[in-house]
């Protein structure tokens, strides 16, 4: 069997970072209030001057590898951004051969999209170098940044967790971002966390991560403070979830009827790219409670103190 891989050295400094699940709280806090300095820094110091940030992206993204890209060149690092579709992937490369050979120009950060479960991890194990791994995604498993920068942009509209109620909607069973969110709202002492979707999109493992499931989207809206809407992924699913977009829309969109059952200061959080129409209407999203756009800065500022952090900065 393999052994467990930690995220953290022997110090339990933040050494990689792969998942939220486990990652302690004192750790978690200290990024989000990291994040809020640098967040309150225009000009901050030239913290990885002389770091080389290596973008590896197997998926396809823009808020992830361009807040990324932004916040290591605020901090005056150098960023190289991989172009899978032009590199020697398509050549049949590996994903280590790649990797070894990126290492042996220089490598202090790697950034890694994948498509399956474990790639970054996978990558953390088998490198060769100091380099640190960050996970910007993998698969259905964890998009730590992700969570950081939710639970960054709700601590700032709401500040104590132990009186939240947060309902995490749509496409669960996909949903790299909702098990990432379920970890941070638990280390953060969230007191209800709901999944609510269509059975077909709720795996039934959830409940192992502590979280209440609804099938019924107004009951599950029910006085929550914090309504975060998932894309519907439909580049991962083979066969039919739910019989058409229109009728999804009908029982699972967030209109400004499904809204009202939610406390009346509830944010709403969407991590992007957001499909109008199909799990948000272009009202709601455009409305006065959408925290949506407020997120993507967050990501800019959370994803500076991690690689602060993992560079021990
Ligand atoms: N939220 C998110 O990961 O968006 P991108 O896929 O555009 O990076």
């Amino acid at each position: 069997m393999q052994q467990s891989f930690s995220q953290l050295d022997e110090q339990q400094h933040l050494r990689h970072l792969l998942t939220m699940h486990n990652l302690p709280k004192a750790t978690l806090l200290q990024i989000l209030d990291r994040a809020e300095v640098l967040f309150n820094t225009p000009t901050p110091s030239q913290s990885l001057l002389n770091k080389n940030i290596f973008n590896l992206f197997f998926e396809a993204s823009t808020r992830t590898r361009l807040s990324f890209e932004v916040a290591a060149k605020k901090l005056g690092a150098t960023v190289v951004s991989f172009d899978v579709g032009s590199s020697s992937v398509s050549k049949g490369e590996s994903l280590l051969d790649t990797l070894h050979n990126l290492e042996a120009m220089g490598v202090d950060i790697f950034v890694v999209r994948h498509s399956s479960s474990g790639a970054a991890e996978f990558l953390a194990r088998h490198r060769r170098s100091h380099a640190a791994i960050i996970n910007a995604g993998d698969g259905w498993h964890a998009h730590p940044t992700q969570a950081l920068l939710d639970m960054l942009t709700i601590r700032r509209h709401k500040t104590d967790f132990s009186q939240l109620k947060v309902a995490i909607v749509g496409d669960i069973r996909h949903s790299r971002v909702a098990r990432s969110n379920i970890y941070a709202l638990h280390t953060l002492g969230a007191a209800e966390i709901r999944v609510v979707g269509p059975k077909t999109l709720i795996p039934d493992e959830i409940t192992a991560l502590g979280v209440k499931v609804f099938y019924d989207l107004k009951t599950g809206l029910k006085d929550v403070d914090v309504i975060i809407m998932l894309r519907v992924q439909r580049e991962r699913m083979q066969g039919a979830y739910f019989p058409s977009t229109a009728e999804y829309f009908r029982c699972y969109g967030l209109s400004q009827e499904q809204l009202a059952y939610a406390k009346s200061d509830a944010i709403i959080m969407h991590p992007g790219p957001i499909n109008r129409e199909v799990e948000i209407s272009a009202e709601v999203a455009n409305g006065g409670q959408s925290v949506i756009l407020e997120q993507v800065p967050m990501g800019v500022a959370v994803r500076m103190a991690v690689m602060e952090m993992v560079c021990k900065i």
